[in-house]
């Protein structure tokens, strides 16, 4: 279904996030259809570019990062005639002008704002906007993380950017939640009798969530070096799984009665702070190693300079409420690790009692894994019989449900979903600025600590599943990574 027409007016239209996400997703949504014809999408940045610069730079872009099917000639020319560009930026009035000009010719339409820039700049922007009065009913403000580098700074960002939009014009995106097995999570648990009434402490016994990437930090030390794997990932991408994974049924599949739930999860994290930090998080860098089969060289060496900052973090959390008390969440992301794999895994407590006898073999834990990526799908362990005349011989075997091969269609990017939702309006798969504000409040204490502990930073040579800290803190538990077991 077509959405309303549009104005999408892009700044940072010529950076990495707009050619690698932002121009593919709006192409390939385009090429499907969704998009009307009289929509526009305006890029914005300091670079003083014509018009048609601008369009090659798009096709660049589009040359680069769709590899799909739907790239006919014709498909790329539709797109493109949508394209413009205006050079402006926050520290200064030009070109501004010529925004509100191009803008007020389509004064009645949607009009969203997506800020592909760093979030120094959000504020400003914000308040070109407002000067220029571009801020109309039907506006939205997208913006993208990471939201301040802490409680503080993102306190500061929201309430400059809630000076000129209304919180239901403001749209945190976080990617992860526009992933295809995300919102599955939801459908799983509310769409089936099957699991919520085994989702709970009485009957798991722990969660793992992982997002493991094989990449290195590459051309974006800059950035990284200020962020590190707990700003970068886990504040946003793995505690908004954790939050899906745990929170309550909402009343509806609805914006504020989902983020409501998601936030009594936040609220609901076990402090972990100075007297703790050593015994639940492991902080560590990549060394030198190796990455697809060639030689690797470590963080500090990319970087040229020392660094404390972690590439990869490894925390034991636990949720203080009725149902997952004494659960532990395992919450692990990391650069250069083995592979590229990210998933959720409910490992469900082993069996009341054991019928089989011995020859039967071991009885396997149910488990429910998530896949989100490479290959999107979702997997329920069971334990069956053996086939064959040889008696009873317990055997655990994957019940394997593979989006790819179900559904025969890969699946649309997040940033198509995320992109499409922002235009309809819909803030569901949204983060709300109290959300953000009680994840940091978490993360917050977790830094104070390891710089007032001086929390050693492990090492781990690049390609391997992290430093050998990070299997003692499951360990310890008794449990393993799942990739381990
Ligand atoms: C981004 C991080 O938010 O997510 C990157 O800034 C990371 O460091 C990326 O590589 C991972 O996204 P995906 O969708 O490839 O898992």
């Amino acid at each position: 279904i077509q959405v309303s027409p549009f104005d999408l007016v892009v700044f940072g239209g010529t950076g990495d996030l707009a050619a690698r996400k932002l121009l593919p997703a709006l192409f390939h949504r385009d090429a499907a259809g969704q998009i009307p014809d009289d929509a526009r999408i305006i890029g914005v940045s300091r670079r003083p570019l014509s018009r048609e610069a601008y369009v090659d730079v798009v096709r660049a872009a589009l040359d680069q990062f769709v590899k799909t099917a739907d790239k006919t000639p014709e498909a790329v020319d539709r797109f493109v005639a949508r394209i413009h560009y205006l050079p402006a930026d926050a520290s200064s009035e030009a070109g501004w002008g010529d925004l509100a000009s191009l803008l007020n010719s389509g004064s009645e339409r949607v009009r969203a704002f997506y800020f592909a820039v760093s979030p120094d700049l959000f504020a400003p922007l914000s308040q070109r906007i407002r000067q220029f009065g571009l801020v109309t009913p039907e506006s939205r403000v997208v913006l993208e993380k990471p939201l301040g580098k802490d409680g503080a700074s993102a306190r500061a960002v929201n309430d400059a950017v809630a000076e000129v939009f209304a919180e239901s014009q403001v749209f945190r995106i976080d990617h992860y939640l526009g992933k295809e097995t995300v919102q599955n999570l939801m459908a799983l648990r509310f769409a089936n009798r099957l699991f919520e009434p085994l989702w709970n402490s009485t009957h798991i016994d722990h969660v793992q969530i992982t997002v493991a990437e094989d990449i290195g930090v590459g051309d974006r030390s800059g950035y990284y070096n200020t962020s590190g794997a707990m700003r970068d990932m886990l504040q946003n991408h793995i505690m908004q799984l954790l939050c899906l994974t745990a929170m309550e049924p909402p009343d509806a599949f609805e914006a504020d009665a989902v983020r409501d739930e998601k936030l009594k999860v936040l609220k609901a994290l076990k402090r972990i702070d100075d007297r703790n930090a050593e015994q639940m998080t492991v902080r560590a860098q990549y060394r030198a190693g190796s990455a697809g089969g060639k030689p690797a060289a470590g963080y500090l060496d990319e970087l040229g300079e020392d660094s404390k900052t972690e590439t990869f973090v490894a925390i034991r959390a636990e949720i203080a409420n009725w149902r997952w008390a004494g659960v532990p969440f395992f919450l692990r992301t990391g650069k250069r690790l083995t592979k590229r794999t990210s998933e959720i895994v409910v490992n469900f407590r082993p069996i009341s009692h054991n019928i089989f006898d011995a020859t039967a073999g071991r009885v396997s834990q149910n488990r429910l894994i998530l896949r989100l990526q490479p290959d999107e799908g979702v997997t329920l362990e069971v334990t069956i019989k053996d086939p064959g005349p040889g008696g009873m011989r317990l055997r655990r075997i994957p019940l394997d449900m593979s989006f790819a091969e179900t559904f025969g269609v890969a699946n649309p990017d997040a940033y198509e979903r995320l992109l499409m939702d922002v235009i309809r309006g819909n803030q569901t798969l949204f983060m709300r600025s109290d959300e953000v504000a009680a994840a940091w409040q978490w993360v917050d204490p977790i830094y104070a600590a390891w710089a007032n502990n001086d929390q050693r930073v492990h090492g781990y040579a690049a390609g391997t599943w992290g430093p050998s800290a990070a299997v003692a803190l499951i360990e310890r538990d008794g449990r393993t990574w799942f990739e381990d077991s």
